[in-house]
């Protein structure tokens, strides 16, 4: 059994670029993005597919990445590419690499399949380090079953809802990945509340999918807020300007930070003086009020606030 603790990693934003393309990892290792994850699976042509690990390699161990979290996405476990995939770049890259992006897992048993595999090839290869798995929930499957999922191995760090295959499954008839569909209200209430609950329960992260229409900042924008009013940590970008306001809208702001620790400290004062709930501003505060606002400095503390 793995015992680490896990590491706390930012994914404000999660860029996704394709490995194939050694111009667009070297523009996005420059960008001070959080986490990256170079895409073997959607964004790689099939005849491109082998080619491509080689090229992530060069890129993880000769690129200078600075703070950014480097990930790999594989292909799907029911591809004949997904256990090479691990293969290759576990062993090119080595300590280069941060985490593997398992797409369409459809149960707890697949996320073990990858954790098993990587626990043998860190003892092979003897890592220092562990490498974290971030799972994609985008089959109706997955949705179904994604308390089993969340829990599924200690290596998990992060469930990402990804709309567009997740669409698919479901039947749900969208214009653009990730934009609006004319349904009333949210059409992703449910699923972001659903996968963002079985996230929370087992300390792990729940990031948001893409939105295609890269011309529309406002409409990511919104997107953002949705998902981070729910409890999300993150959101995909699929093109670099989307990574800035990724960034931002899921950082606090100073103003916030600052209130923040003010509630704290006047709830600490109140409860010096036997009280429970007071009067802050104008609002009563209890210690749920504190728990709300210690998620915020937690992030706070994270982005180095
Ligand atoms: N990562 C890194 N760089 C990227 C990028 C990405 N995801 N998307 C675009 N760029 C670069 C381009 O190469 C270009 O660089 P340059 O100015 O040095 O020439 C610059 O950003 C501006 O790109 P732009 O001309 O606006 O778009 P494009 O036509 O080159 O690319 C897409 C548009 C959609 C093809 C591209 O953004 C892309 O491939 N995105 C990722 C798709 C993906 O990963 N899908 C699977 C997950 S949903
Ligand atoms: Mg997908």
């Amino acid at each position: 059994m793995q015992t680490q603790e896990k590491p706390k990693r930012l994914r404000r934003c999660q860029l996704s670029v394709p490995g194939s393309s050694p111009k667009m990892m070297a523009k996005a290792a420059g960008l001070g993005v959080d986490f990256v994850f170079l895409d073997l699976e959607d964004a790689v042509a099939p005849s491109e597919k082998r080619p491509a690990r080689a090229k992530i390699v060069e890129a993880l161990n000769t690129l200078d990445w600075g703070r950014t979290t480097r990930c790999v996405r594989i292909n799907d476990l029911t591809t004949e590419y997904a256990y090479e995939d691990i293969i290759e770049v576990v062993e090119g890259a080595r300590e280069n690499l941060d985490v593997i992006m398992l797409p369409k897992a459809m149960s707890a048993s697949d996320v073990q399949f990858v954790d098993k595999l990587l626990s043998m090839m860190e003892k092979k290869l003897g890592l220092r380090k562990r490498i974290g798995i971030d799972v994609l929930v985008e089959e109706v499957e997955a949705m179904m079953r994604v308390e089993e999922i969340a829990a599924s191995t200690p290596r998990l760090e992060c469930l990402i809802f990804g709309m567009g295959d997740y669409s698919a499954s479901q039947g749900v008839s969208i214009r653009d990945i990730g934009g609006p569909t004319g349904y009333p209200g949210d059409v992703w209430h449910y699923q972001r509340h659903k996968m963002t609950i079985a996230c929370r329960a087992n300390r792990i992260d729940a990031v948001d999918g893409p939105y295609g229409n890269f011309n529309n900042p406002e409409g990511y924008a919104e997107e953002c807020r949705r998902a981070m009013i729910l409890g999300m940590v993150g959101k995909w970008a699929i093109h670099p300007s989307q990574v800035e306001i990724a960034q931002q809208r899921f950082s606090p702001l100073s103003a916030e930070v600052e209130q923040a620790r003010n509630m704290v400290k006047a709830y600490d004062e109140a409860l010096a003086q036997g009280l429970g709930a007071v009067q802050y501003e104008g609002k009563m505060i209890d210690i749920a009020s504190v728990r709300v606002v210690r998620n915020l400095l937690a992030r706070a503390d994270l982005i180095g606030m």
